[in-house]
């Protein structure tokens, strides 16, 4: 947990080091003893990188490892501080976004920033507006007819229905994270990274996503994949490199590694159990939620939840989950049906009135609803705490400080002090903080959204160790979730909805991948 520039034992890596990703033929990438320090960071320390092409090479770390870092300095955002890089046997110097583009590196990236206003085609071809001619006068004038043609049949390409026309600003999340993947591969790219692409969609969409990647590799295109979850590793990867606190650790093909053997190279210890569900006594009923409806979103939603018990919301990306959680935190209004806590009914116009009730949400979208991000560490933390720290006007600075710090230590988040600016923290320690701030509250309910999007294999089971901790303290908990592994392991009941409706609900032995698939996808 260095996040200062202390060392952490030498690593194998940098200059001269050999791994059994030859370097010889087929080696379209090679980043050498790469160096980059922020203030008070060392993002990077001496690290390596090869890459083949026509291959998926997946590079892992833990959250704040520097893998984001690494890639935005292939891809000309930052500036390198030391290292060289070698791309398609040429030495690239003083990259910019620009150049990289120019040069056939494309990415994904993990942060989606899309430009709200503008159109999915807008979008898509931001920088490479194509124009009436290349020449002239009506070089200046863009081409809508053709932007919006030219997006529509990427879009068919990828089996997606929606318009080009269609606002960034009226999408989900998900779709935006499909609307960045269709525009980093129609930049015909040779290296295309991708930065945890799949953090915000279900499965269906990365089994497309997958279709597309199998398309780009047989056409010679390597692919540099970041991800957290295991079994997308294993499903794609031919080489696998392993990073920690910014160095080189490891490299091999995939088919030398077994999940065991990543995690304690990424982690540098083993992790006993990925799900620590534990069984904790079950009390009362916290939550009921009776025919509950929202026009044109659910309709006759209803189910409970217990003091103790986690109950997980499966299904897939437009099922309905998070616009019914949505409801229940005040977010939105209902239009049909009752929600209790502890048997009385709630009347909610805000979430402020949902956090006076003790429901606390930990929604999926960090950025728009869970963080402020130009506010410190210490500051987000505490920030729906604040009556917990004031006393009449003033707010205890130390008692806020002394809680941001634990929850630093318990949720391991990586960031030199609580002064830290959240903005600059890597995206698996900014979801940690969202958790921090309502872990810190005194709660009756706990709805999580995809409570460990982007977390790295170690966090996550320390998350998940904390809700069965929450659980145990008699709290309620709610889960949405789209990784069916994180259903399977955590749930005690599943609820499983499909468009707008409540499909089915099975019980934590009931809950199998296939049942839960069958009623995702309506039953059949
Ligand atoms: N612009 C920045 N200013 C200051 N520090 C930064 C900046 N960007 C990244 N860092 C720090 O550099 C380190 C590496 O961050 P990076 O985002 O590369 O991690 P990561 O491996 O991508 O993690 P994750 O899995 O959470 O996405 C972290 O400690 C992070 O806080
Ligand atoms: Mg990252």
């Amino acid at each position: 947990m260095s996040a200062t520039l202390q060392k952490v034992a030498p690593l194998s890596g940098g200059e001269g080091h050999r791994t059994p990703i030859d370097s010889g033929a087929g080696v379209v990438l090679e980043m050498r003893s790469v160096t980059k320090a922020f203030p008070g960071v060392l993002a990077l320390d001496g690290m390596s990188l090869k890459v083949r092409a026509g291959t998926v090479h997946v590079l892992v770390g833990e959250n704040g490892a520097g893998k984001s870092t690494l890639m935005k300095i292939l891809s000309g955002i930052y500036a390198i501080d030391g290292g060289e890089i070698f791309f398609r046997g040429e030495k690239l110097d003083h990259q910019s976004a620009a150049s990289a583009l120019e040069r056939g590196i494309s990415m994904i990236h993990q942060e989606l920033s899309p430009v709200l206003d503008m159109t999915i085609a807008e979008n898509v071809f931001l920088g490479r507006e194509p124009t009436y001619s290349r020449t002239g006068v009506m070089s200046r004038f863009v081409d809508f007819d053709r932007m919006n043609s030219d997006t529509q049949a990427l879009l068919n390409r990828l089996d997606l229905k929606y318009s080009p026309q269609t606002k960034m600003r009226d999408l989900s999340i998900a779709t935006m994270q499909l609307i960045e993947i269709v525009k980093a591969i129609s930049r015909e790219a040779s290296l295309v990274i991708m930065d945890e692409p799949t953090s915000a969609i279900s499965d269906t969409e990365v089994a497309m996503l997958f279709r597309q990647i199998a398309d780009l590799k047989a056409a010679g295109v390597a692919i540099i994949y970041i991800t957290h979850k295991m079994d997308e590793i294993f499903q794609i990867a031919d080489d696998i490199t392993v990073m920690r606190d910014g160095q080189f650790v490891a490299a091999a093909p995939a088919s030398e590694y077994q999940p065991a053997k990543l995690i304690s190279q990424m982690v540098g210890r083993t992790i006993s159990s990925i799900f620590p569900k534990e069984e904790v006594p079950i009390g009362d009923i916290v939550l009921s939620v009776e025919n509950l409806s929202r026009d044109g979103v659910f309709e006759n939603v209803s189910f409970e939840v217990r003091a103790g018990e986690i109950v997980g919301l499966s299904g897939l990306i437009g099922a309905g989950r998070t616009e019914v959680a949505r409801v229940i935190f005040g977010l939105d209004g209902a239009d049909a049906g009752v929600i209790r806590l502890n048997g009385k009914p709630l009347k909610l116009t805000s979430p402020k009135d949902a956090i006076a009730n003790g429901i606390a949400m930990v929604s999926e979208d960090r950025k728009a609803e869970g963080l402020v991000l130009c506010r410190s560490v210490g500051e987000n933390i505490s920030l729906a705490n604040l009556k917990k720290f004031a006393s009449g006007l003033f707010i205890s600075e130390r008692q806020e400080e002394t809680a941001s710090q634990r929850m630093i230590k318990m949720l391991q988040i990586k960031t030199p002090d609580t002064a830290m600016i959240v903005e600059n923290l890597s995206g698996g320690n900014q979801q940690k903080i969202v958790l921090a701030k309502w872990l810190l509250g005194d709660l009756k309910l706990l709805i999580l959204d995809e409570p460990t999007r982007g977390i790295d294999v170690g966090s996550k089971s320390e998350i998940h160790r904390l809700m069965t901790e929450f659980a145990r303290q008699g709290l309620a908990i709610v889960m949405i979730s789209s990784e069916l592994p994180e259903i399977l392991g955590m749930s005690d009941r599943v609820v499983v909805m499909s468009e707008g409706r409540v499909t089915g609900e099975l019980t934590r032995n009931e809950a199998t991948q296939e049942n839960i698939i069958s009623l995702a996808t309506g039953g059949h």
